[in-house]
């Protein structure tokens, strides 16, 4: 029989971040907020993608207090070792193992059409490794050795996913149903977040300019700073139109912090300036974030727990991979 589905199988979800050092308010909003809602609904698979970091050159000593605080972080967000499986990419082999194997059916002309690789390869001109060029072959791997039915990533990444779901099509077509076909889910309106200092980029912590970004870590005087420095326009009407980027960003933000609607702030702001509703949204998310401050420092305050977190984590993880990967194996050949 070749049912993946049995049916009590609730569905499954799988998301990776990169442990880069710094998450924004972005992130947490339009990632880690959603992957700890999502994770009694779906078996939850979130990881930090250690792996695909070094396709960037990064500095060891820096690197590996990043994954620490990384996968500490994303407890702090509240995605809960117990009813998620949370753990360190590199600490389960499948993943390298069915990356090769993928890197073998996706070509090489869809690889180089990926426009990360295209916009990474002219940041770091001196280092446009293979890795670099087969980061999407990896991210296929992830997906797949779950077997996922969703996955949540920003829109910056729909390509890289629906590559996978090719890759998963190509593989079932030639060797019979083998993997599930992922779904992506991108965040709604609002959990988009806009540089504070150019509000028609994306916030990004590699912003030169520490002010266009909100760290999750930030505390809150640097917070409400950030806040109170905002480009908006000079109408001085808190109202959301087309047009003021900055002050549509400033209360979409405050919305998802609140769950205020748009109505209800244009009325709480009516007759009000700029300096007044800037200083509410930074007081907002910096009382919006408290708990994950708080919840960080108790984390990297016990390594004994993160350790035994991840390491239960990649247990469950190779556990439930290594079924696929032996599905994999058998399909196309190889000898046990
Ligand atoms: N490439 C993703 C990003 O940069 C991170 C990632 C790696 C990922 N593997 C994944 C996301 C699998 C979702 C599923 O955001």
């Amino acid at each position: 029989m070749e049912t993946t589905q049995k049916p009590e199988r609730k569905p499954v979800i799988f998301s990776g971040i990169q442990p880069t050092g710094i998450m924004t308010l972005g992130n947490y909003l339009g990632a880690l907020k959603q992957w700890a809602m999502l994770q009694d609904e779906y078996d939850s698979y979130y990881c930090i993608v250690d792996m695909h970091a070094i396709t960037i050159r990064q500095d060891p000593a820096a690197f590996r207090k990043n994954i620490l605080s990384g996968y500490a972080l994303m407890l702090a967000c509240g995605i809960d070792p117990q009813r998620s499986t949370t753990f360190i990419q590199s600490h389960v082999k499948t993943h390298a193992e069915l990356a090769w194997i993928l890197n073998c059916y996706t070509q090489f002309g869809e690889l180089s059409r990926m426009t990360q690789f295209k916009d990474k390869s002219q940041k770091h001109p001196d280092n446009i490794n293979v890795g670099l060029f087969a980061y999407p072959s990896l991210m296929a791997a992830d997906i797949l050795l779950y077997q996922a039915d969703l996955v949540p990533v920003g829109v910056d990444q729909k390509q890289h996913l629906e590559l996978t779901r090719d890759i998963a099509t190509r593989f079932n077509s030639v060797y019979g149903n083998t993997f599930t076909l992922p779904d992506g889910y991108y965040p709604k309106a609002g959990a988009k977040i806009m540089s504070l200092q150019d509000p028609t980029k994306k916030m990004s912590k590699s912003d030169e300019n520490v002010n266009a970004f909100v760290a999750i870590l930030d505390d809150q005087d640097t917070i409400i700073r950030k806040f109170k420095r905002a480009v908006t326009d000079s109408e001085a009407q808190v109202v959301y139109r087309e047009g003021k980027d900055g002050i549509n960003n400033l209360m979409s933000i405050y919305s998802v912090v609140t769950g205020k609607t748009y109505e209800e702030i244009e009325k709480e702001f009516d007759g009000k300036g700029y300096g007044d509703f800037k200083l509410a949204v930074g007081e907002a998310v910096a009382e919006h974030l408290r708990p994950i401050r708080e919840n960080y420092a108790r984390y990297m305050n016990d390594k004994a727990y993160l350790e035994e977190c991840y390491h239960k984590g990649a247990e469950k993880a190779l556990k439930v991979s290594q079924r696929t990967l032996d599905k994999v194996h058998k399909k196309i050949g190889f000898i046990r």
